[in-house]
This record gives structure tokens, sequence and C-alpha cells, in this order.
């Protein structure tokens, strides 16, 4: 297993094999868990050669102390990496190599995708996973890169940017990988105290709890009985909880039985921003 940390190195290394040998990349922005691994150990069961790129990207930071606080771990990210296999390429370039000039996010426009839900809370957030996104992607041109429904709004606005600017690249979503409990995977977990990451297993439940109801009860009664799931008072200050529809992410009123709904959440625990979806049919 190899880090290669400049864009001229990678090419180097990846154009005698694009020929003979398949390709994938996962990118990251590092403090690996199992949800990360489990998209690294999908694509190695798909692809040849697989490169994991770990960058955390300011410009998809909306907050200056998010990004601070964001863990940045790469040698045990490697350790996790060479467990899985020796056969990955890590892709770990500096802010300079990835914004020689300036640190600034292209402009998109993703019809509509990235103005609801964590586009509507975190101010030009997808402009700056998309800068990062299509930059990785012309640079690997990978045949198949991997994201997961842990960010579904993320992986709908990649394949709207794939099919925009007509890349040749397969994008494949991955499930979402949760701890026992059932708090869904994230760097973030860390940042909560033993006792309130036990507590964060309600996210999940509530979600659960709202799809048995779906179907039965209208959208809007469902939406309003999860807020009141949620009191700042025991520790769960909720931002959103949104029921969508899968392809177009606009809020739901009637339910058509053609289409795929998911319920969506964002909530503050400790300070601390955790999100989380599940399919509803
Ligand atoms: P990051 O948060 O590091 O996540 C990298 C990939 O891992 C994303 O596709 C994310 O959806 C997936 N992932 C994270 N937790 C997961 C879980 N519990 N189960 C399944 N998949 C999970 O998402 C980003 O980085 C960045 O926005 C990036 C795409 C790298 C652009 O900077």
């Amino acid at each position: 297993m190899h880090t290669i940390e400049t864009q001229k190195d990678l090419k180097i290394f990846l154009d005698p094999l694009r020929d003979s040998k398949s390709i994938g990349l996962v990118p990251t922005m590092g403090a690996l868990h199992q949800g990360h691994l489990a998209l690294v150990k999908k694509a190695l069961t798909e692809n040849d050669q697989v490169v994991v790129s770990i960058f955390v990207n300011p410009t998809q930071f909306d907050n200056l102390e998010d990004l601070k606080k964001y863990p940045n771990t790469l040698e045990a990210d490697k350790n996790l990496l060479r467990g899985v296999s020796e056969d990955i390429v890590i892709f770990a370039p500096s802010v300079t190599e990835m914004y020689p000039d300036k640190t600034e996010a292209k402009v998109y426009d993703f019809d509509g995708l990235d103005q609801v839900m964590e586009g509507a809370h975190r101010d030009g957030h997808f402009d700056g996973v998309g800068t990062i996104v299509e930059h990785l992607l012309r640079l690997v041109m990978p045949d198949k890169a991997y994201f997961g429904e842990k960010d579904f709004q993320q992986l709908q606005i990649i394949k709207k940017l794939v099919s925009q600017q007509e890349l040749p690249i397969e994008i494949i979503g991955c499930p979402i990988v949760r701890e026992a409990n059932g708090l869904a995977m994230s760097s973030r977990n860390s940042r909560l105290s033993k006792e309130m990451r036990q507590e964060a297993s309600h996210i999940y439940n509530t979600l659960q709890t709202a799809k048995k109801e779906f179907g039965t009860k209208n959208v809007l009664s469902i939406t309003e009985w999860v807020k009141s799931q949620f009191d700042p008072k025991a520790g769960f200050d909720l931002e959103y909880v949104t029921i969508v529809d899968t392809e177009n992410l606009l809020e739901v009123e009637d339910i058509k039985p053609e289409r795929k709904y998911r319920i969506f959440i964002a909530v503050y625990v400790e300070g601390v921003r955790l999100i989380d979806n599940i399919a509803l049919n």
C-alpha cells in the first residue's frame, strides 16, 4: 500500500494501468471508520485498483470551527486501510495541491437538489462538495466511484453532477453502516460523551417508528410526531425532519405508490450535528 500526495504522481501511477485495469475511487475526508471501510471493501470487489482519497475539503465547511475541529488521523487511517488490503492507493494531497490559486468553490446548479435539507442549512456546502468531487473524478477518472447513503443528498447530487458533466463514471451508493445501538457511524460520534453516544440511538429508533406509521398516517402527522420526540432538555436539539421523494428530494404531501420516499433528520446532540435517513418504502 502506498500514499501519493500530488496529482502529478497519482497520474504517473494510474495512467499505465488504465488500459488493462478497472479503477474504483472512494473519496473521504479521513477519520475513517467501518462506514468508510464498507465502501472500500465494496470497491475492492468490483475493481482491479482502488484509490481512497483522504482530504478534508475546506470549501464544504460553512463553519470555520467545524473545519478546525475535524479530526486529522492520517496514520490511523492508513493502518485501518492496510488491514483491509495492501493493494489500496491512498491519495492524501495538501490544500494547496487541490486549491493552488484560491480556496474557493465553483458555483453549481443541481436542479434544486442542493436547495433543501443540508443545502438549506449549510450555506455553500454542496458547491464545495461538487468542486472537490468533480476535481477528484476528473483526476482519477475511475470506472466507478463509491458514496454512502449516510449522506443520501450528497449521493444524489454527485449522480446529478456526473450526468450534467457527462462524466463516464458509474456512481455506486452504499447502505448506511451503524453502531451496535443503531446510531449511524460518523467521524463526529467520537465527540459525543459515552452516555449520549448510547442515548443517540433514539434518532434511529424514532425514524424506524416513523417508518412503521408510513402508509397509514399522513406525512404531516408523522413529521409532527417525530418533532415531538426530540426535547432539547433531554439533549436533543432537532434542526429538521422531513419526508421527501428520493428522486427530486422535494418534501411530499401525498404519497404515490410508484414513488420512493425517505425520511431525513438533523439533530444537535452536545453541540455535535448528527444526520440520518432511512427508506420508508
Ligand atoms: P466523509 O464524511 O469522510 O465520507 C466519505 C464517504 O463515506 C461518503 O460517501 C459518506 O457518505 C460515506 N459514509 C460516511 N459514514 C458512513 C456510514 N455510516 N455508512 C455508510 N457510508 C458512510 O462525504 C464526505 O466525506 C465528503 O463530503 C466527500 C465526498 C469526501 C467530499 O469532500
